[in-house]
């Protein structure tokens, strides 16, 4: 994370079709989340509709600093778990799970990162909360993605929705600038101060990701390297869309009806 990657207009509109891409994974995988249904199952989904739109997976084989290549095209993070979780055969999906999907392809060289958690069945009342207020929070966060202002401006928002509803947010992983590289410069914290932080400019693409624990805001690495859980065993939740900083505003670029619902 370095320099802040300016994207003229033919870049953007590339990032629209890798957005959509991204989007139309996502839609597809959560067509399918019900009870019984493994995450191995959803990451089955994922690599056909991956092929299918003629897009790479930005997550297969990824190399976070001091992890090991990530082993999927999607991360699959049950009720507890935050980010991260690895699909596979034995996380079987229960009636009254939450789960987070988070899934990034890449065509024509620029990437589309998106996330949404998706209640399983009936969920309780506190999960359904958690999911509306941190769905909504970063729509109100994204409003705030335009010329002038600044970081600080989203930040604050994810951080205010989810704290005067008691919840708690993430503070030791952030949302991205996105672009020829998954992650680029400038990091989007999802706690912040109004007014403070780098000040946005148009051209500027951004994965805003809100990540809200309904307890404590503290995590744990699990021994497979990548799950990351809450510490108290507390629900969390993550939303995420790709954001262009247009002249007049937010463009969301991985906007679909899935979101609409
Ligand atoms: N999905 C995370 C993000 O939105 C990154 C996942 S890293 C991977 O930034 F290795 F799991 F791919
Ligand atoms: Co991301």
């Amino acid at each position: 994370m370095d320099k802040i990657r300016i994207k003229n207009r033919t870049e953007i509109e590339k990032m629209r079709r890798s957005g959509q891409a991204a989007a139309t994974v996502l839609k597809r995988i959560g067509e399918a989340i019900g009870p019984g249904v493994s995450t191995a199952d959803l990451e089955h989904i994922s690599r056909d509709a991956i092929a299918e739109l003629n897009a790479t997976s930005s997550f297969l084989g990824y190399q976070l600093p001091e992890h090991e290549p990530y082993p999927a095209t999607i991360c699959t993070s049950i009720n507890d778990v935050v980010i991260h979780g690895i699909p596979d055969k034995k996380h079987v999906l229960k009636d009254g799970d939450i789960i987070g999907i988070d899934t990034a392809v890449r065509i024509d060289g620029y990437h589309g990162d998106n996330a949404y958690t998706f209640p399983v069945g009936n969920i309780a009342s506190e999960a359904e909360l958690l999911l509306k207020v941190t769905r909504s929070s970063l729509y109100d966060a994204i409003a705030e993605a335009k010329p002038g202002n600044r970081i600080g401006d989203i930040s604050f928002k994810l951080q205010d929705a989810a704290e005067s509803n008691g919840f708690s947010v993430l503070q030791s992983f952030s949302g991205h600038g996105i672009g020829r590289n998954l992650h680029e410069a400038p990091e989007i914290p999802c706690l912040g101060v109004p007014g403070r932080g780098l000040r946005l400019r148009p051209g500027m693409v951004l994965a805003i990701e809100t990540m809200v624990n309904v307890g404590l805001p503290d995590v744990q690495l699990l021994p497979d390297g990548w799950t990351i859980t809450t510490i108290d065993g507390s629900l969390s939740a993550l939303f995420e869309h790709t954001v262009a900083i247009l002249s007049d505003g937010p463009e969301i670029l991985t906007g679909s009806s899935l979101w609409e619902t």
